[in-house]
């Protein structure tokens, strides 16, 4: 059994076949020139797969660790090991595989609720549970867009950062999927897309999901939302997010932060879409966040082209933390939550 997506959007990741099966996804890494489908049925493949960003986006990245899980299961009982002994040294290596997006574990610590509520646990029961998790979060993003749409206004200008879209995630996406809703609704407006370095998520990705469903979507350099701003041509910013704390401090793309403060200065809305797997009420400050450092070559050498001079050393966090004070609202599946704060936020997911 596959999990059928909406064929008007790209599928990120889909399984092929029952739990002997495999995934298919889109080779992130090649878009947009290069439009490749990686086949993975071992769990190496996937940990290279989820860490080299071929898949990425936390709820992508929560997918594939679970269909990376149920792959490596199989493996080590192929090789002799007890599920419980193969599903242990699977669920470690994909733990291990990227730190920030808190929606990896969250999948990782489901599949185990699963595996321990079964009276003999099996792999049919591990793949049925990564399934239900694909498409549930296919339900929680479009929840998302319906509750956020209307925040963008007819001729609206929204700002958005690296790629909150379906190829984030196991549906139409979250920052991505207000702009989806409110289109299918008939509202015109058009997205300004922050290139996103260094690896340009928003010029390569977000710009060629925006394009395939016509939505008028022009790409800046990261560096100029902040004249783009003061020239009173952005009248909101929606981003999505990796980790929200119980406080409602938001760890996203490296630049998200930067861009709350520049929406701040301005007096323009900062809206972060995100479903509920996003959030680690265990964290209260954004402090406490695992920030992942990426490879300085993606700074230094970006896609092969060295542009600094060699011996030069980079500063490469691939997230930062925005405070909820700057933040005017969360958008989940349950609706907006505007000015988040501890108590609220336990609220609303509660
Ligand atoms: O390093 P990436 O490309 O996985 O980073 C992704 C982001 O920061 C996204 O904006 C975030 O995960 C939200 S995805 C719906």
């Amino acid at each position: 059994m596959s999990c059928a997506s909406d064929p008007r959007f790209p599928a990120a990741l889909e399984w092929h076949g029952g739990p002997e099966g495999y995934v298919e996804m889109i080779d992130q890494t090649r878009l947009p020139l290069i439009e490749s489908q990686l086949r993975i049925d071992g769990l190496d493949q996937m940990i290279d797969a989820i860490r080299r960003l071929a898949v990425r986006g936390a709820p992508a990245i929560g997918i594939a660790a679970a269909y990376g899980l149920v792959i490596g299961t199989r493996e080590g009982i192929e090789a002799g090991a007890t599920l419980r002994e193969a599903f242990e040294r699977s669920e470690a290596a994909l733990r291990a595989s990227r730190p920030t997006a808190v929606n990896l574990g969250w999948a990782l610590d489901r599949m185990r609720s699963r595996m321990n509520r079964e009276t003999s646990a099996n792999l049919d029961a591990l793949h049925a549970e990564a399934l239900a998790i694909h498409r549930e979060d296919r339900a929680l993003c479009r929840a998302i867009g319906e509750a956020g749409a209307t925040l963008i206004p007819e001729g609206g200008r929204m700002l958005t950062h690296c790629n909150a879209g379906a190829l984030a995630t196991g549906g139409i996406g979250t920052a991505l999927a207000l702009c989806y809703v409110a289109r299918e609704r008939g509202r015109h407006f058009e997205v300004f897309a922050d290139e996103t370095r260094p690896l340009l998520q928003g010029a390569r990705l977000t710009a060629w999901e925006l394009q395939r469903q016509n939505i008028p979507v022009t790409v800046l350099c990261d560096g100029a939302a902040a004249s783009l701003m003061r020239d009173g041509g952005i009248d909101l910013v929606v981003t999505g997010a990796d980790r929200i704390t119980a406080r409602g401090d938001v760890a996203n793309k490296i630049g998200t932060y930067g861009l709350a403060l520049l929406a701040c200065a301005h007096g323009i809305p900062f809206y972060v879409a995100a479903p509920s797997s996003t959030f680690d009420l265990e964290l209260v400050t954004g402090a406490e966040i695992p920030i992942e450092e990426r490879a300085h070559e993606e700074i230094l050498e970006p896609f092969g082209a060295r542009i600094a001079p060699p011996g030069i050393g980079a500063y490469a966090p691939a997230f930062d933390v925005t405070p909820a004070e700057l933040i005017s609202g969360l958008i989940t599946e349950r609706g907006l939550l505007r000015n988040p704060e501890e108590a609220s936020v336990r609220r609303h997911l509660a």
